[in-house]
């Protein structure tokens, strides 16, 4: 059997260093936000070369957060892209804003930067880009393009911890960023958890007070409030395995390579890093037409596979409303039908990584 993810074996090598922190954290009395929290948001904007980080209990309410301090409100267009995780277009809707939807590039499969200037209109208020498997998407024209419409950009790096692009690093580009701590997340908590991270400090602090009832001073509710406020034993646990994400993330970029190197490119897709860019494989992602087919082989082989994503949201019921049909983003489309997730996580042994490749070899010849 080859599982997808091993979290019980991530956590078991750091388990003395765990412990000691959800113990700290028992003993202290201090169980939402406090100093554990606001130790790891100084530590996460530092590695995001950002100037801070306010974080949250999930990357939803971070993506929700983000919104709401650039500004967005009903009224208001705000564009996406199809293929993602629903949370980008669903926190969109939260504020009562309306999702535009642009294609992806067919390569890397993040916003393509050509279809923005026909999908801006005088309602736009923010673009999000995902850096969707951590791989970065093109953010120099995604900027151009916005700052000269006076337009905020709010990165969605849910999947992309220490992702770069041409020496910038995720988190620290866009005028707002989000992440999630999810669990399988390349830096995950022991439950839920997501941050802002941002280099504006009004942009921080609104917010922070949001987050937290929108409070401007205790008992003083001056802002739009939520109870959206990270706990200790989170901020804890995140803090401890942020020390190794850096191993983490070389171990997963060390895999791909592997990957790359076993698995044929003929009747396969494999995933591309652009130059100047470093992906941090939240997810390892080829693409063949025959996916189904693929998939069922290496079922029926114990291997572990998943699909990122089977449907684009356009083309989800309760999305259908925003009047996008079948057919009208092709490449998010076509992607649904071709991607498939294969086993990726920084402890995954290499005989697995080979075992893999050979089914796949095998299928494929
Ligand atoms: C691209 C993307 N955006 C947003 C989210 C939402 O994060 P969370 O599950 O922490 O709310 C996720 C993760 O699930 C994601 O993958």
């Amino acid at each position: 059997m080859v599982p997808f993810i091993d979290l019980k074996g991530q956590h078991e090598s750091i388990r003395a260093e765990l412990e000691d922190a959800v113990l700290r954290v028992l003993e202290s009395g201090r169980y939402a936000l406090g100093p554990e929290v606001e130790q790891f948001e100084r530590l996460f904007a530092a590695f995001c070369h950002a100037k801070h980080a306010v974080a949250v209990n999930s990357g939803t309410s971070a993506l929700h957060l983000a919104l709401l301090a650039a500004g967005v409100g009903p009224g208001d267009e705000v564009i996406t892209v199809p293929f993602t995780f629903v949370a980008t277009v669903a926190s969109i809707m939260y504020t009562g804003a309306k999702p535009v939807l642009v294609d992806v590039e067919p390569e890397t499969l993040t916003i393509d930067p050509a279809l923005l200037d026909r999908a801006i209109s005088p309602r736009t208020k923010a673009i999000i880009p995902v850096h969707l498997y951590g791989h970065p998407a093109d953010m120099d024209p995604i900027l151009d393009i916005a700052r000269s419409r006076s337009i905020a950009v709010i990165e969605d790096a849910a999947q992309a911890h220490g992702a770069e692009y041409h020496g910038r690093r995720a988190g620290g580009m866009g005028d707002l960023a989000c992440f999630s701590f999810y669990p399988t997340k390349n830096l995950g908590s022991c439950g839920e958890g997501g941050i802002v991270v941002t280099n504006d400090e009004g942009l921080a602090r609104k917010v922070a007070m949001m987050r937290d009832w929108g409070q401007t001073e205790k008992n003083l509710h001056a802002l739009p409030g939520f109870n959206y406020r990270m706990t200790a034993f989170q901020g804890a646990v995140l803090g401890v395995k942020l020390k190794h994400v850096d191993r983490w993330t070389e171990a997963r970029r060390r895999i791909a390579r592997r990957y790359n190197e076993l698995l044929p490119s003929d009747g396969l897709e494999l995933p591309v890093q652009r130059p100047g860019c470093r992906h941090v494989h939240h997810l390892y992602v080829v693409r063949t037409l025959r996916r189904d087919a693929l998939n069922e082989v290496l079922s029926q082989a114990g291997v572990h596979t998943a699909v990122h994503y089977p449907r684009p949201v356009h083309l989800q019921p309760y999305y259908a409303n925003l009047g996008y049909g079948r057919g009208s983003l092709p490449v998010s489309e076509e992607a649904a039908a071709t991607v498939l997730s294969l086993p990726l996580y920084p402890e995954m042994p290499s005989e697995h990584v080979a075992e893999v490749a050979r089914h796949i070899v095998d299928h494929l010849a």
